[in-house]
């Protein structure tokens, strides 16, 4: 299954329902500011990790709400990358803090995926099969970025979103 397999009409659809609220937040579209692995912005990671985290845990049929949720707001945090170990040992908890600001109902499961998604970094271990996911996806998405591929599906992602 390669990633344009993940772009199909039901799940676009699906994931603005359930994102979009999210997403038109002033936190979550501040991350717009922060550039992210190069030349990627903050937004653009999250919602492309949110993004292949629901399509593949609704295949799965894995709990798809908390793996876009989570995904959304794993980077939720509003200081430059300064690439140093502190920041890749603390931003998991500054975005589960953060998050738990702006989502008054997220769950424990969700607040797990977004602490553990540096593991093995960091001092949280994943306990859901969910993180794991957005774990993998996580790092899958930071190649991505880091060789100038996501942009592309970045911008189809953003035509989606506007669309709704
Ligand atoms: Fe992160
Ligand atoms: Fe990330």
């Amino acid at each position: 299954m390669g990633l344009k397999d993940l772009f199909n009409k039901e799940d676009k659809r699906q994931f603005a329902e359930l994102i979009r609220p999210y997403c038109m937040t002033e936190p979550v579209q501040r991350l717009r500011q922060f550039p992210h692995h190069k030349k990627i912005n903050r937004y653009d990671h999250a919602l492309l990790v949110s993004y292949i985290s629901f399509t593949l845990a609704r295949r799965w049929c894995w709990d798809a709400q908390a793996a876009a949720r989570a995904g959304l707001l794993h980077d939720l945090f509003f200081t430059e990358c300064d690439n140093t170990w502190k920041l890749c040992m603390t931003h998991p908890e500054t975005a589960a803090e953060n998050a738990g600001r702006l989502v008054k109902d997220l769950s424990s499961k969700e607040r797990n995926i977004i602490l553990s998604h540096m593991w093995p970094a960091g001092r949280h271990l994943p306990r859901s099969r969910e993180a794991w996911l957005v774990d993998m996806v996580d790092n899958f998405v930071t190649i991505l970025d880091m060789t100038d591929r996501s942009p592309k599906w970045s911008c189809k992602l953003n035509a989606v979103m506007g669309a709704l």
